[in-house]
């Protein structure tokens, strides 16, 4: 018995000591442990752009997740029906934008942009990137809550 207890001191006792050290300097060079943007475990299981970041549309158009309508079990308010409509800003020095209505209103409610972000009007809203760089119009969210803006050609969709 007493050998063993020996035995256990020598070996294990060091290796104890020494394996969280080596773990955590691992860790801090992101040898191990590496979540993606120190995003939680369950993230692992969505599709990426090519960027890496996750493509909620894509997770959505698999199957893979279902938003829903409201948090209360029973919403007294069902959200609008996603809207199939593309918008089409023109633009002479970048490759046009494609709005594309139906992507958000499968996570979003009209009334989440019509009328306080954008009125309801094509070409209506005078909107100019240096505005949504600013924070305005498509830089709502974007940037904070969706895809951000560097990503341009996510927008300025090549024809
Ligand atoms: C994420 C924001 C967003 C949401 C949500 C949204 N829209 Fe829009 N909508 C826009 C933008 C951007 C335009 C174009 C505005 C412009 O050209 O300045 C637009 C334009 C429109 C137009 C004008 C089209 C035209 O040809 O003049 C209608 C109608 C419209 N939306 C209806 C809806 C309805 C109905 C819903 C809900 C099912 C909805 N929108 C949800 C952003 C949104
Ligand atoms: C109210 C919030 C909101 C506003 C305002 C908004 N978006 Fe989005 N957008 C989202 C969300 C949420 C997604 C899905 C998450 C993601 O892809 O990051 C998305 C996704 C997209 C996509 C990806 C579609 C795909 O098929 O992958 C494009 C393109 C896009 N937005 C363009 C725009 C443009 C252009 C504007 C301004 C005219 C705009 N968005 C304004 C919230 C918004
Ligand atoms: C979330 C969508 C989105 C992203 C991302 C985005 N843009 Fe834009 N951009 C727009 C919209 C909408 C317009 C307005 C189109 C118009 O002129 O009617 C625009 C217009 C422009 C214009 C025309 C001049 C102006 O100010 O209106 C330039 C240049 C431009 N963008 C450059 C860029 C560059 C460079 C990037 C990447 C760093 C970028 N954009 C990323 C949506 C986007």
């Amino acid at each position: 018995m007493n050998e063993v207890f020996k035995l256990i001191i020598r070996f294990y006792l060091p290796l104890i000591i020494v394996l969280p050290v080596v773990i955590e300097s691992c860790a801090k060079k992101e040898l191990v442990f590496k979540t993606v943007e120190n995003q939680p475990a369950a993230f692992s299981y969505l599709p990426r752009t090519e960027d890496g970041f996750i493509d909620w549309v894509a997770a959505i158009d698999r199957g893979i997740i279902k938003p829903r309508d409201s948090i209360e079990l029973k919403p007294t308010k069902l959200q609008s029906p996603p809207l199939n409509l593309d918008i089409v800003f023109d633009s002479r020095t970048m490759p046009a934008v494609t709005y594309p209505h139906y992507q958000h209103t499968q996570w979003l409610d009209c009334t989440n942009c019509h009328p306080k972000i954008f009125k309801a009007q094509k070409g209506g809203n005078g909107i100019t990137m240096e505005k949504i760089f600013g924070g305005e119009f498509c830089g709502r969210c974007h940037g904070t809550v969706a895809f951000p803006l560097k990503y341009c050609e996510r927008c300025h969709v090549k024809k």
